[in-house]
């Protein structure tokens, strides 16, 4: 029998509950026909991201590849060709860059709280303020309607309803916008922001990207770090599990430990895969050569035996504890320069952190609404995207104030 549906009914639960009714250890599937292996902890991460085991051409989905990532983009290379891209990615994602990211994106978030005055909507507010300061960081011009497409590729990747129609078309139009951006930057060398660097970079043979691939590439720079703003909604839902928390969060190392425990605790990328290079066998299962091998990042995320009590939120777990290679996995496991893993973690982590310190010191009351996160809904979000009625100095609170944002 085919567990597609299971999956479709289920969400991020589907592999951890097939791994408790078999005790544990490897989960073997069968997804839309293919063969699959369900992989968990540790000693799973290190088995998955080791390329004699795993590779990823081939592995993608095509809806995965039709909305989140685009077609011939990083994530479906391997070897060496891989590595140069990755390349790519890696210079451009960490180092001085990362500051220069977060003063624009607080920059955006400034501005933009000042005026905000009456219900708010947060992720939406917060997917337009990381637009703009990521446009500005990269050297996109921003534009009316550019946020929402860049939050549609994340929201209709793993759904067959009208929301993966609107990813796809989104995908259109941004790829003809980049490529166009692309092409110009071509037309004027020696340019030092991101496009430019998409534009010229080469491939090991000497010759550039196609322009669509160069789109499809700087779409996979800005289009996570929108994704940032469904981090920003869980931060607030987060706060209201524990409000105590909010004076704390002035403080930068506390911070950013708040930071990892959203990404552990909130539902996000539910797992990634590949598919065997050869005939392998790991924790007794035997993984036959060309199916699929699948890494439970939530599930991990959420496994006892690496995090007492996983489902309460607590940050403190965080403080004073290094985020190694092959435990939290949120954006995937193993070395971000070699393997596959995001290479954007240190992004997602410092305009995070910025943001939820500035989410904290914001004086605002919770109307009335639906902050419940579906499990089955991938990617999951607050219901209603966390409505905040921003308080202004002198104002009289909201009679409709349900519960407050400060403790
Ligand atoms: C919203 C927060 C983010 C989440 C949850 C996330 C999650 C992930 C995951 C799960 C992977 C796949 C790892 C694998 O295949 O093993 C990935 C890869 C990737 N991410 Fe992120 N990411 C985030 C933010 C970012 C940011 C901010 C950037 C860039 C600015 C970025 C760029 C990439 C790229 C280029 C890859 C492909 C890497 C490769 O295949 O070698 N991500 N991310």
């Amino acid at each position: 029998m085919d567990d597609a549906l299971d999956l479709a009914l289920n969400g991020y639960a589907f592999l951890p509950d097939r791994r408790r009714a078999r005790g544990g250890g490897p989960v073997p599937l069968r997804l839309a026909g293919l063969r699959a292996t369900a992989l968990c902890g540790p000693d799973a991460v290190r088995f998955f991201y080791d390329e004699a085991h795993v590779r990823r051409s081939g592995a993608l989905p095509e809806p995965l590849r039709g909305t989140l990532f685009g077609k011939d983009s990083v994530h479906s290379l391997d070897g060496a060709h891989h590595r140069r891209r990755k390349h790519l990615f890696v210079s451009l994602l960490t180092g001085d860059g990362v500051g220069d990211l977060v003063r624009h994106v607080t920059a955006a978030w400034d501005d933009a709280a000042a005026g905000w005055d009456g219900p708010t909507v947060l992720i939406d507010e917060a997917a337009r303020v990381v637009t703009r300061g990521v446009c500005a960081w990269t050297g996109v011009p921003d534009g009316p309607g550019l946020a929402r497409d860049l939050t549609s590729l994340v929201d209709g990747f793993a759904t067959a309803g009208p929301r993966h129609w609107r990813a796809r078309r989104a995908r259109g139009r941004l790829e003809r916008r980049f490529a166009a951006l692309v092409e110009r930057a071509r037309e004027h060398p020696g340019g030092t922001t991101a496009v430019d660097t998409m534009a010229w970079h080469r491939e090991a043979d000497g010759r550039l990207l196609p322009p669509r691939v160069a789109a499809v590439e700087l779409l996979n720079v800005i289009r996570p770090t929108v994704a940032i703003c469904w981090f920003v909604a869980f931060a607030a839902h987060a706060l209201t599990l524990r409000p105590e928390l909010r004076p704390r969060l002035a403080d930068e190392a506390f911070a950013t430990a708040f930071t990892h425990e959203v990404r552990r605790f909130y539902p996000f990328a539910p797992f990634v895969g590949g598919r065997a290079v050869a005939d392998l066998e790991f924790g007794g299962v035997a993984i036959p050569r060309g199916s699929m091998v699948l890494l439970d990042l939530w599930g991990q995320n959420h496994d006892a035996t690496l995090w007492p009590e996983p489902f309460a939120f607590r940050p403190e777990r965080f403080v004073g504890r290094p985020v190694g290679a092959t435990e939290l996995i949120p954006q995937g496991g193993g070395d971000p320069r070699t393997g596959h893993r995001c290479p954007g973690e240190q992004i997602t982590v410092a305009v995070l952190t910025a943001l939820v310190r500035r989410l904290a010191a914001l004086d605002y009351d919770l109307p009335p609404q639906d902050l419940g996160i579906s499990l089955r809904r991938i990617p999951a979000r607050p219901a209603d995207g966390v409505v905040v009625v921003p308080r202004r100095a002198g104002a009289v609170t909201s009679s409709r104030s349900a519960a407050s944002g400060r403790s």
